[in-house]
Order: C-alpha cells, then sequence, then structure tokens
C-alpha cells in the first residue's frame, strides 16, 4: 500500500502534493477467453501477443510504486489506459492491483482508449472501478452512486476534475471523444470551483491541443474542449496515450495554463522518451495565486530504479482575487 500522506497537513511550507501515472497497461491477456476476442479485440490481443508484453513490464511498474511512496503524495491521478484491450478479466486484474495500492479516495481513475476498445458491459468491466471513479457525494453533479464523468473530486485546496474520453473506435483508431454533455458539465463545474478558489486539474487521456496526437489518434473534440477552458479557466491539464512526456502550454486570455503529458508507467525502452516516467506537482497556494512545482521522475534501466529528470515551476493567478486576511 502506498503511505499517501493525510490531506490535513498539508501547510504553508509544504503544498499539496499529486502524483500523475498513465498508460500502465498491466493488465495480461495469457487467459483471455477466446470468445472474447471475435471483434476489434484480436487486433489489441495480436499486438499484445507478438509486442506490447514485451514493453510493458510490471517490474517497472512496482518500482515507478516503490519510488511514489518514497517519494510522497497526498493523491494519484492515473489517466487512463490501465488494460490493453479492456476485457472482463483484465477489469478484474487492474481492480486487484488498485486494491494494493491504497484506498479509493486517494486515488482518482478515468479510462483510455484501451479501456473503452469495443462496447462492453459495465457490469463486467468499469463498475469493477466505480469506487475509483466516483465524484465526492457532496461535490457530485450527478445522482449518488454512479461513476458518469466528469469526476469531481476536492483533496484539500485541489479540484480533481476527471473527464473520459473513452470511446470504442473503429479498428486501427484511437481516437477520444468527450461528447457534448460532458462538455457542458466540465464548464459548470470549472465555475463551480473555480468561484471556490480551488486550483483546478483537469485530467484526460487524450491529449487536448491541436497538435497533440496523430490524426487516428486525435481528440475529435479537442476545439471544444479547448474553447471551454479558455472560457472557464482551470489551472493545470494533464493527459496521458502519446506514451512519452509533454509539457506544453495553452494559452489563455486570464493566463497560460500547463498541458502536460506523462509518459507511460511501465514501459522498457531504451529510448530517452518512451521509457517509463511520471510526475508529482506540489501545489501552493501564493498572494496573488497559485506556484506550482513539477518534478518529472524517469526509469532508469541500469540501475532499476527512478530518478529525477527535470524540474519545471509555474506561476499562475488566482481564478478570482484572494481575500485579504
Ligand atoms: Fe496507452
Ligand atoms: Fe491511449
Amino acid at each position: 500500500m502506498i503511505k499517501f500522506i493525510p490531506i490535513g497537513s498539508a501547510c504553508a511550507q509544504s503544498g499539496f502534493r499529486l502524483a500523475h501515472i498513465s498508460d500502465p497497461h498491466l493488465s495480461h491477456l495469457y487467459d483471455v477467453p477466446w470468445r472474447q476476442l471475435l471483434n476489434k479485440r484480436i487486433l489489441g490481443y495480436l499486438s499484445w501477443r507478438f509486442s506490447r508484453r514485451h514493453i510493458q513490464c510490471p517490474a517497472i511498474l512496482d518500482a515507478l510504486i516503490k519510488d511514489l511512496d518514497e517519494a510522497g503524495a497526498h493523491h494519484l491521478a492515473i489517466s487512463g489506459d490501465l488494460t490493453h484491450i479492456g476485457t472482463p478479466g483484465e477489469y478484474k486484474q487492474v481492480a486487484a492491483w488498485l486494491g494494493t495500492l491504497g484506498q479509493s479516495t486517494d486515488i482518482s481513475v478515468i479510462p483510455g482508449n484501451h479501456d473503452s476498445y469495443v462496447r462492453s458491459d459495465a457490469a463486467q468491466t468499469s463498475d469493477h472501478w466505480s469506487a475509483y471513479m466516483d465524484s465526492d457525494v457532496e461535490a457530485s453533479p450527478f445522482p449518488e452512486g454512479t461513476a458518469t464523468f466528469p469526476l469531481l473530486r476536492q483533496r484539500g485546496p485541489v479540484a480533481i476534475i476527471g473527464l473520459s474520453t473513452a470511446v470504442p473506435t473503429a479498428p486501427f483508431f484511437a481516437s477520444g471523444r468527450l461528447g457534448q454533455t460532458q462538455t457542458e458539465a466540465l464548464a459548470e463545474l470549472l465555475d463551480r470551483t473555480g468561484k471556490q478558489e480551488l486550483f483546478r486539474v483537469v485530467v484526460l487521456h487524450h491529449g487536448p491541443l491541436a497538435h497533440s496526437n496523430k490524426f487516428r489518434k486525435r481528440l475529435i473534440d479537442s476545439a471544444q474542449f479547448r474553447s471551454v477552458i479558455k472560457a472557464h479557466g482551470a489551472e493545470l491539464i494533464l493527459h496521458g496515450h502519446g506514451h512519452y512526456p509533454v509539457n506544453d502550454i495553452l494559452e489563455t486570455a486570464n493566463a497560460p495554463i500547463p498541458v502536460i503529458g506523462a509518459a507511460s508507467a511501465s514501459a522498457l525502452s531504451d529510448s530517452k522518451t518512451k521509457r517509463a516516467g511520471y510526475n508529482i506537482y506540489e501545489v501552493n497556494a501564493t498572494a496573488n495565486g497559485w506556484k506550482i512545482q513539477m518534478q518529472s521522475r524517469r526509469y532508469d534501466r541500469h540501475t532499476g530504479l527512478f530518478k529525477e529528470r527535470e524540474k519545471l515551476e509555474f506561476h499562475l493567478p488566482a481564478s478570482r482575487p484572494r481575500k485579504t486576511p
């Protein structure tokens, strides 16, 4: 179990620490029933059989979790692609893994395109993770107990707003879509949490900028997403999907918003861009807004350990002027 820092211990000297991992692809398909492969899944299965199972390495993911435990965080966000082809058996494997990490209140999960490979019965699949995808009851815009996105959780000074871009696609496509209902709900949640002067972190699987993805992997309604962010604001946008680290900025009239993509959490690779990594953010309130200190940690295959690769610092204005004490 990860020893998460109790929320109440966030203070002026040490801010709120949010860890972000993505694309662990931690399940295996050794025992998948063949009848579950009689659709697009056969392509994903073959990809796993001949390639992905040699790249996505459970031992690297174990090393990441150990490193994260030692680094310390108040909360963990996982931005999708926990499975390969989203079978019921994979959902159960992932649910068991999540249970080894910690309480669902300490871990927020959103799905990726691989978790929604084909249309599936929620009772057999996503319901296994619902505790990790539920909104806070008092904060949810939806009826209690539903895992409908956007997810909204408040932890300390931070509002975690999780979106689902995971929709089944045609073979050879890995695109995503938010849809109008979710985009409208996002606008409402950004307004509500902005008025509460919370630090708004938006988490989604697909990169949301125009240049984030190749055509077949793109977020189809990314322009609508960017319009909502520009109109309603946010302080940080996190994503995965590309399996390489991305440090981008979304320019808005109020402030430039960091858009940060995480590498795959379990990738074995000699490539500097493709090897496993994750990020930790420390968020501190300042007199006029927020200071974000980001630490990027990457896997070193020579030592089998994660180590610091990069540090970045951002300063953003508050969503509304701070009250003077
Ligand atoms: Fe992925
Ligand atoms: Fe993906």
